[in-house]
């Protein structure tokens, strides 16, 4: 893996006419890693990343990808770098899928095999089916076949998944599993937080065109507080429970006969909780400890915005 990073983002603005896409982002993406870009719908991940494959021009700020400038280099940059753009666009719509992989792989000095990829995204299903009359799943596999029969060293991959039935979602993770494995750097972006969790090494969150979280999944959902949860008699009188716990904990009935406590968990928490209920004679049934998910940390940093109408 090499130790300088894949990509450098810094300081980074694009405006769409009045509107701010990208506000000041500043990210650096690991090379030889997955990345996912994860944010609420408009918060400028669709930009940033088509700043980085040279399609959009900033209005402020640097990029460098694999240490050049995307516009001013990319002519040497593109052979390099795989893409694959929302909803699959960009493709040829009168092109059939596996002839224009073949063809794809043709221009590339040492591409992966066409066929053996086209297997795997089971591409030959669609038979001579041009791409305009393919379903949007089918499309994603397309586009995502086209960003990596050449062999990048980096791809960027927005929303690879999205409209894949859960078969084939599974399939293309181990896929990114596998070129990561062999030093591909994956950029992606996701709104499937299970995607995130499971799949990459590095997470950035970005809402209103900022950076506003990033880590990796461990990282981030470290400083989350942990949950507690047990089962018991219906309506029990919480007050006592709440008054025994610190402050900040959080005590909840989520469903009749179903508690959560959410707070920073340490032995003397579980021993409050026990002991109370031994006060009651109630056995906690299925006692669980959990942490926080990275779903809680995206709502947690996304989730504050003012409601405005
Ligand atoms: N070509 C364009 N012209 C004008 N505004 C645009 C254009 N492309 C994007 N925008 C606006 O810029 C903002 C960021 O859009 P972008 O597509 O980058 O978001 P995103 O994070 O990729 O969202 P999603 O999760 O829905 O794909 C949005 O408010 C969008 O409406
Ligand atoms: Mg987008």
């Amino acid at each position: 893996m090499s130790s300088s990073p894949a990509v450098e983002i810094h300081d980074l603005v694009k405006r769409y006419g009045p509107a701010t896409a990208v506000d000041g982002l500043t990210l650096t993406i690991t090379a030889g890693a997955i990345t996912s870009v994860l944010g609420p719908n408009g918060a400028g991940k669709t930009t940033a990343v088509e700043c980085c494959e040279g399609l959009r021009i900033p209005d402020a700020g640097t990029v460098r990808v694999l240490g050049l400038d995307p516009r001013r280099d990319g002519g040497r940059l593109r052979p390099r770098i795989g893409v694959m753009l929302q909803e699959g666009a960009g493709l040829y719509p009168g092109a059939r899928p596996v002839e224009l992989i073949a063809h794809l792989a043709q221009l590339h000095a040492h591409p992966l095999d066409p066929d053996v990829l086209a297997d795997r995204l089971d591409l030959h299903e669609t038979g001579r089916t041009p791409i305009r009359r393919l379903s949007g799943g089918q499309r994603q596999r397309v586009a995502l076949a086209a960003a990596l029969v050449g062999r990048p060293e980096l791809v960027f991959l927005d929303e690879p998944t999205a409209g894949v039935d859960p078969h084939m979602r599974r399939s293309i993770w181990a896929l990114l599993e596998e070129l990561r494995a062999d030093g591909v750097t994956i950029v992606l972006t996701t709104h499937l937080i299970d995607e995130a969790e499971r799949l990459s090494d590095q997470v950035a969150i970005v809402d209103d065109g900022r950076l506003v979280a990033a880590g990796s999944p461990t990282e981030l959902t470290a400083g989350q507080d942990s949950t507690v949860q047990f089962t018991g008699p219906p309506r029990m009188d919480l007050t006592g429970l709440r008054t025994a716990l610190p402050s900040d904990a959080r005590v909840e009935e989520t469903a009749p006969g179903r508690y959560r406590v959410t707070a920073t968990v340490d032995p003397q928490l579980l021993a409050t909780i026990t002991s109370w209920c031994a006060t009651y004679d109630v056995m906690p049934d299925g006692l669980t400890v959990g942490r926080g998910s990275l779903e809680d940390v995206f709502i947690d940093v996304t989730g504050r915005k003012p409601v405005t109408s």
